[in-house]
């Protein structure tokens, strides 16, 4: 999805230029974010106050603002940049980009990009056809620059034939696939994710918890993002939230403090989803009583009844739906994979993710190592990794163990 991406796009001088507005506004529909550089000649076949109205930005053409004389710092729009487009690219600034030339604020900001870049050539029909400009394409082709083939049709010396940039339509199609999710199973599903620690108040200064953050689960639930899915995110206290990226849109997160109520939340999203992964780390006990007033300090010793939590967990798998797919976590100090296993079976579980507590994994740690089990005895164990990548990581296996009848059916 390009929703929320950072667009950058560089028009050259050339007829098609004229077209580019309706680029801008193609993308600035799709929810993209857009900023233009014009090189001098560009702006002789187009404004920059309509390229400005459209992408609602400043549209950038000297390395210095003639207004504020600050410096247009190229390399800040490079790293900005998500994606960069030179359309039209005309074959002087084709032929620039092989030879690493900067002689203007375009060509040094594709010097310093570090985003995938596009052109879009355009050009009489004899120059596109021009053994130097065929191979400066290729070379930058080689280069890892995509290229969008110029299409046949009129062309503006009034001859016919291949060398038209290809339409606003087509640029944009070529953005917009690039930055959609894979087809995996988990494209368009709806999955209920659980992350964070629960309190159990005792009274109503204090709680019983845990060290976890939800940093794991958050991770899940944006990788999920990523790749299509819809999560409803059920998140336990915790200071931690879904970063504001370009996919943060299919995330909708509920916070809960207790069990109990973590167990009403799911319970009501449950049944709207086509399944759940549970890494909250849920208390097991709850007390018995919350005082309703500030407990003093009195007698040397006191004691606090506590009660068992209802295993969410268990609730929702044991009841779920045929369809409904349920994976839990198990965080371990010893025993590890026997103790996964149990629960995998007692919950009835699909799969479990199995991370031992040491000091690289498990709560307030930013790296994991996890072993999924699965309920056909598979058992597949990852490296020391970032909870990010740790997260598709798990997703890619998940995908293979839920969804693969669906993976079959559509290739
Ligand atoms: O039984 P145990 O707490 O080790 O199981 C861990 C798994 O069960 C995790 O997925 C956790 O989120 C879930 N759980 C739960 N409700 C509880 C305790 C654990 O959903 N009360």
């Amino acid at each position: 999805m390009i929703q929320n991406k950072n667009i950058l796009i560089g028009i050259t001088g050339g007829i098609a230029a004229y077209k580019i507005p309706l680029l801008v506004r193609l993308l600035k529909q799709a929810g993209a974010h857009v900023q233009v550089i014009c090189t001098e000649s560009a702006l002789q076949f187009v404004t920059a106050q309509t390229l400005s109205v459209l992408s609602e930005n400043k549209v950038h053409s000297e390395f210095f603002d003639p207004e504020t004389h600050l410096w247009n710092h190229h390399v800040n729009l490079g790293l900005w940049a998500d994606a960069f487009i030179i359309a039209p690219a005309g074959s002087n600034t084709l032929a620039k980009m092989v030879q690493g030339q900067c002689d203007n604020l375009l060509l040094t900001t594709y010097l310093s990009a570090r985003c995938p870049v596009w052109v879009a050539p355009a050009m009489d029909l004899d120059m596109y056809e021009q053994p130097g400009v065929k191979l400066n394409l290729e070379t930058l082709k080689s280069r890892g620059v995509h290229v969008i083939d110029a299409e046949e049709g009129p062309l503006a010396s009034g001859l016919s034939g291949k060398g038209r940039m290809a339409e606003p339509e087509t640029l944009f199609q070529a953005l917009n696939d690039y930055f959609a999710p894979p087809v995996t199973g988990w494209l368009g599903k709806k999955v209920l994710v659980t992350a964070g620690p629960t309190y159990e108040a005792i009274d109503p200064v204090r709680f019983i918890g845990n060290h976890s953050t939800g940093k794991m689960g958050i991770c899940i639930a944006e990788a999920l993002a990523n790749l299509g899915a819809h999560v409803e995110l059920v998140l336990g206290p915790t200071h931690l939230s879904v970063s504001e990226n370009r996919y943060a849109g299919n995330i909708k997160t509920t916070r809960v403090k207790s069990a109990k109520e973590m167990l009403q939340v799911c319970k009501d999203l449950f049944v709207h989803c086509d399944g759940l992964i549970m890494s909250a780390a849920v208390a097991d006990y709850t007390p018995e009583f919350v005082a309703p007033e500030k407990i003093k300090k009195s007698d040397e010793r006191i004691s606090l009844n506590l009660v068992k939590n209802p295993d969410i967990l268990f609730e929702l798998s044991t009841h779920r739906e045929q369809h409904q797919f349920s994976v839990g976590f198990a965080l371990e100090t010893q025993n590890g994979e026997e103790n996964a296993l149990q629960k995998l079976h007692k919950k009835r579980l699909d799969a479990i993710v199995l991370n031992m507590v040491n000091e690289n994994t498990g709560f307030q740690s930013e790296t994991n190592k996890i072993v999924i089990l699965d309920n056909s005895g598979k058992k597949i164990e990852s490296d020391l990794k970032s909870k990010s990548d740790i997260a598709v990581y798990l997703l890619e296996h998940l995908n293979l163990i839920l969804f693969k009848h669906e993976n079959e059916n559509r290739h």
